[in-house]
């Protein structure tokens, strides 16, 4: 068998063994020998599941549907086939130690935050972090130190945050046990992340970054840098977003040095199911086999649809798509192409209202809308008819909506977030401490016991452990009165708030 010698950006030759998949083989071999199955799964590889049920998910898909066994190794103790599939993905991202995760990222994240933080420690995090790790905060009982990102005024989106920002805070609170990192955001924006590392090694603390948007970045130089090409010490990827292994599947690959690793493993063990799908681990391993032997041709093809697209959308009027042109602003060093944030402010559309029209007369669906923007998502599995599908849609869109009521709404709130709030209590504290509702537009001055989020942005206005000011609750009302969507709080409709006793 020939030896694969994919040449990636950072210079990894590959093993042979890269072609194969050991959990997989593992399984298949199981069923191949015809045993009879007195163990979990109930459903007994499909004979006893409803037909219904059966039919959808197909009969080689059930078979391979099983249980933990000593022929198919442990997740949590792995020795055998998840080991040998785990190393393979360690090899092939550059990293020490690689594990599968079952429940996303945020199992990853969970893990991660706990194993670096522990109950009193400070954490550096960007405010517009993902609320896996505000829930990783929590768990942890960590004291979050918010980190604010740059914003693009005209777009409406938070960017990365810069060097100096971190610097600062890290100059404030050196007593941090880490600081955590997206790479890149949602919207596809990376930070200076080696010149980040470096600086928070100085102080000899972990980088702990969030790259359930990167599990794709080894593979092409047309991308950002890797977490752990860049110097990070770990990482979580959701495989499951932008590859192809199955919803929910993911990564966390980690160095050797800053992080303690049978802490990390007990901190996965904790936040990871004793029976995880099999199925789901084998989409894992597969999806790794696939990054290895075709990766980068794949990544080329899907960079060059979304550049095309990235193209087209631009020559429509009234419609804007960022590109390089945004790497001059702070807080965006690289950019990944294939994250395409379509702007309809020149439409006077709201984003919401753009979505709902695709989704309605295009059967287009966007990965999300915020105030003035779409992001569609450009992987590996879309193809030249699919991107000039979208591309003739968009210009068809643009011709025949326009202005609404809600568009001049969203204007009249502004795009400056509000100032962090001053922190009073630990996140968990707060959320586990004594608590009372009372009416929101009460509520200045007392602590918050509950997330607030606003869909969009997404960036959490108040975290619990934070003192409401009225700065925060007049942004809240004004994203309210704008029929922005409200996540977080008990009460949904914001009448009333919970605050620490
Ligand atoms: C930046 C970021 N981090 C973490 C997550 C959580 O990832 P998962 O859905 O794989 O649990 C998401 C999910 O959207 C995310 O956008």
């Amino acid at each position: 068998m020939p030896q694969i010698s994919v040449n990636l950006k950072r210079g990894i030759r590959l093993a042979q063994q890269q072609q194969d998949t050991p959990l997989l083989s593992a399984m298949r071999h199981y069923v191949q020998d015809q045993v009879k199955p007195f163990h979990t799964p109930g459903h007994k590889q499909g004979k006893g599941m409803h037909p219904e049920l059966a039919s959808i998910l197909g009969a080689e898909t059930l078979e391979l549907d099983l249980a933990l066994m000593y022929e198919l190794d442990d997740l949590h103790e792995p020795h055998s086939c998840i080991k040998a599939a785990q190393d393979l993905a360690a090899e092939l991202y550059g990293a020490d130690h690689s594990y599968f995760v079952v429940n996303g990222t945020t199992g990853g994240i969970y893990a991660m935050i706990m194993a670096i933080a522990g109950p009193g420690d400070k954490i550096l995090v960007p405010r517009n972090v993902h609320r896996s790790i505000i829930g990783g905060i929590i768990i942890a009982g960590a004291v979050p130190v918010f980190m604010q990102p740059e914003v693009d005024l005209t777009l409406g989106i938070a960017m990365g945050v810069t060097p100096d920002t971190v610097a600062s805070t890290l100059q404030q609170h050196p007593d941090a046990k880490g600081v955590v990192i997206i790479n890149p955001t949602y919207y596809g924006v990376a930070a200076d992340l080696q010149q980040i590392i470096e600086l928070v090694h100085s102080y000899r603390i972990p980088v702990v970054v969030d790259e359930a948007h990167g599990p794709h970045l080894k593979f092409s130089p047309r991308l950002p840098i890797q977490a752990l090409d860049a110097g990070a010490d770990i990482c979580a990827q959701s495989t499951h977003k932008i590859l192809g292994a199955m919803t929910q599947c993911s990564m966390v690959h980690c160095r050797n040095g800053y992080i303690d690793v049978p802490r990390l493993k007990a901190m996965l063990q904790l936040v990871q199911s004793t029976s995880p799908n099999y199925i789901m681990l084998a989409s894992l391993d597969v999806a790794r086999m696939q990054m290895a032997t075709e990766g980068p041709q794949l990544l080329e093809t899907a960079i060059d649809l979304a550049e095309w697209t990235r193209h087209e959308i631009n020559t429509i009027p009234g419609l804007y798509c960022f590109g390089s042109e945004k790497l001059t602003t702070p807080g965006v060093y690289a950019l990944d192409p294939t994250k395409l944030t379509v702007t309809v402010k020149g439409l006077g559309l709201t984003g919401a209202e753009a979505e709902r029209i695709l989704r309605s007369q295009y059967k287009i669906q966007a990965e999300l809308s915020d105030m003035f923007n779409l992001l569609f998502l450009i992987t590996i599995g879309d193809t030249a008819d699919d991107v000039r599908y979208l591309a003739d849609s968009l210009r068809d869109l643009a011709k025949n909506y326009s202005g609404t009521s809600n568009f001049a709404a969203m204007q009249a709130v502004g795009l400056a977030y509000p100032v962090i709030p001053e922190p009073v209590l630990s996140p968990r504290s707060a959320l586990f401490g004594k608590t009372r509702k009372v009416r929101f537009r009460e509520s200045i001055g007392q602590v918050c016991a509950e997330i607030v989020t606003f869909y969009p942005p997404g960036i959490p206005l108040l975290c619990p452990g934070e003192r409401i000011s009225r700065e925060v609750a007049d942004y809240c009302l004004k994203l309210q009165e704008a029929g922005l969507h409200i996540s977080g709080p008990e009460d949904h409709t914001l009448a009333t708030i919970k605050v620490v006793e």
